[in-house]
């Protein structure tokens, strides 16, 4: 089929699921003979909508929050961005624990707004709450499966018609339940960063990467909604941010206590 453009649009608000997308898109892209064009979908701003038309092909990366896509993004998921049938690639990126519902939630959703699938993944990256948990990921070996990848969806985008994509269409499972280190429900949801003031230097980088617009950018404070996505504490150059919510960082150490072993990548062809 023919293929005028590759969109890749991300929701990356540490980086991580942006990388990966990177490195599939590239590959893809010199298989394909063109140049991706990259989509932030990250802060408020930039959450604008989008139509994609058929001689497109949209890769859709989202991180994994709570094994499945982030909560608060859904409805600006489903509502800015639309297909006509268009071809287009799920991509979600877990921080090594596991991707669970993620890219069956994702494909249904990217069917259901107009796009037709030639493929999916769901990699594992570093997690946003800890270096340690999927530490160094994506390496050399990652760069190579998800090269691979792209070069066999490349090659059945060449295809006319696209052959269908066979997936588990069935309904979508609940929301993972973060844990302590007692195995007791880790309770966070109203955890929000706080500030070390001898360290903030007021330059607003906090408040600029939220992708919530929840930090006052004449305050620094948190005065919205958290998602605990970590961008304003992986932002802050002077480590300014942190969070000290006893429920959050006893999940946070669990993560490490139990999942530090290399996760495995789902790639649907
Ligand atoms: C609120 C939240 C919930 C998360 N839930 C999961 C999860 O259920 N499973 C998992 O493996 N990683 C989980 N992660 C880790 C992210 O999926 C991973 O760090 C991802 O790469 C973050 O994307 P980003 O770097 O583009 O922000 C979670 C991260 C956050 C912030």
């Amino acid at each position: 089929m023919e293929i005028n453009r590759i969109c890749v649009l991300y929701f990356s608000p540490t980086g991580g699921t942006e990388k990966i997308a990177r490195i599939v898109a590239g590959a893809m892209g010199q298989r394909l003979g063109l140049e991706p064009e990259y989509i932030p979908f990250t802060t408020p701003q930039q959450r604008q909508e989008r139509h994609f038309g058929p001689a497109d092909l949209l890769v859709m990366a989202s991180p994994v929050y709570a094994g499945r896509l982030p909560n608060k993004l859904m409805p600006e998921y489903k509502e800015k961005l639309l297909g006509e049938g268009t071809p287009a690639v799920p991509l979600c990126v877990f921080g090594n624990r596991s991707c669970d519902e993620a890219l069956r939630e994702l494909a249904l959703l990217l069917e259901g707004n107009g796009f037709r699938l030639a493929g999916g993944a769901a990699f594992p990256g570093r997690h946003a709450f800890s270096d340690r948990v999927g530490e160094g990921r994506p390496d050399g070996e990652d760069r190579r499966q998800l090269e691979e990848f792209a070069q066999r969806l490349a090659d059945k985008l060449a295809q006319d018609p696209l052959p269908p994509l066979d997936f588990d269409r069935s309904e979508i499972g609940p929301y993972y339940t973060p844990l302590k280190t007692d195995g007791t429900p880790a309770k966070f949801l109203k955890a929000r960063p706080l500030t070390h003031w001898d360290k903030c230097c007021r330059c607003g980088v906090c408040a600029r990467s939220c992708p919530m617009g929840s930090i006052d950018p004449e305050t620094m404070d948190a005065v919205g909604l958290c998602i605990k996505c970590q961008a304003c504490v992986r932002k802050c150059t002077r480590r300014a941010k942190f969070f000290q919510d006893p429920d959050f960082l006893s999940h946070v150490t669990m993560l490490e206590e139990h999942y530090t072993r290399r996760a495995e990548a789902t790639l649907w062809l």
